[in-house]
């Protein structure tokens, strides 16, 4: 069972959220536990602030180390060897997350996810509190929230039990591999006009597999030739099958 605790100003944001799909199945499951945080619980004084003016100048607020750094320790400990969760925090500057990092994070420890608000945060939480900072991508969201959601999904359908079909982890786009899934089609055969490639209807699985290999590589060569260049600097990652 993965424990997630998430830190923020907007634990309303995360209600939803956990009672849908995947995400609640895993929690009604037991194959996580997720639960969000109020860090103005954690403030001292009358206006239960969480941020202040930045030093140097400039726009914006900066999160300060009080309340944070008590909240952090009060969730997962103070930072070292002994702590009982690992301690990420959201934001631009973090590691871009990948499919490779999601399947490190499922397998444990306990994590506790801290987001982000405002123009940042003093340097000192992420010295003194934060094991790893996680990035989703190069552009900018005004917090750390819904970055922790894409972790979480990410996360959640990779416990052992939650996804019905296992094999649709295996070979879809990025998991142990480097292509992008080809196109899928479903019922109606024909659709305005437009008909479902005929080999998909024949019943060869031999033809299908092949059919959807040499798409998958099509599709990756088109939209993102970045990621067969690594795949050939790789020999360890598989292609889906
Ligand atoms: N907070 C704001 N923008 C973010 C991003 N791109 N990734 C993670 N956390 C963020």
């Amino acid at each position: 069972m993965l424990r997630i605790d998430i830190l923020t100003i907007f634990p309303e944001l995360f209600g939803v959220f956990l009672e849908t799909a995947f995400v609640a199945l895993a929690r009604k499951q037991g194959a996580a536990t997720i639960a969000a945080h109020n860090l103005r619980d954690w403030a001292q004084d009358r206006h239960r602030s969480v941020d202040d003016t930045p030093y140097g100048g400039g726009p914006g607020m900066v999160m300060t180390p009080e309340p944070l750094i008590p909240a952090i320790e009060a969730l997962a400990g103070v930072k070292g060897p002994e702590r009982k969760a690992r301690v990420v925090c959201l934001t631009p500057q973090g590691e871009p997350l990948t499919q490779g990092k999601l399947a490190a994070l499922a397998v444990g420890p306990p994590l506790l996810l801290v987001c982000g608000r405002y123009e940042g945060i003093d340097q000192r939480i992420l010295d003194l509190g934060v094991d790893e900072e996680i990035s989703i991508g190069d552009y900018v969201l005004s917090g750390g929230e819904v970055p922790a959601m894409v972790l979480i999904e990410g996360i959640v359908r990779l416990l052992p039990g939650v996804l019905g079909n296992p094999e649709s982890i295996r070979t879809e786009s990025f998991q142990g591999g480097a292509l992008l899934e080809g196109p899928q089609y479903t019922r109606p055969p024909i659709y305005r006009g437009l008909s479902v490639p005929k080999v998909l209807r024949s019943g060869d699985h031999a033809a299908i597999d092949d059919w959807r290999r040499q798409n998958a590589q099509d599709r990756t060569r088109e939209r993102r030739p970045d990621l067969l260049e690594r795949a050939g600097s790789d020999s360890s990652v598989d292609q889906p099958e």
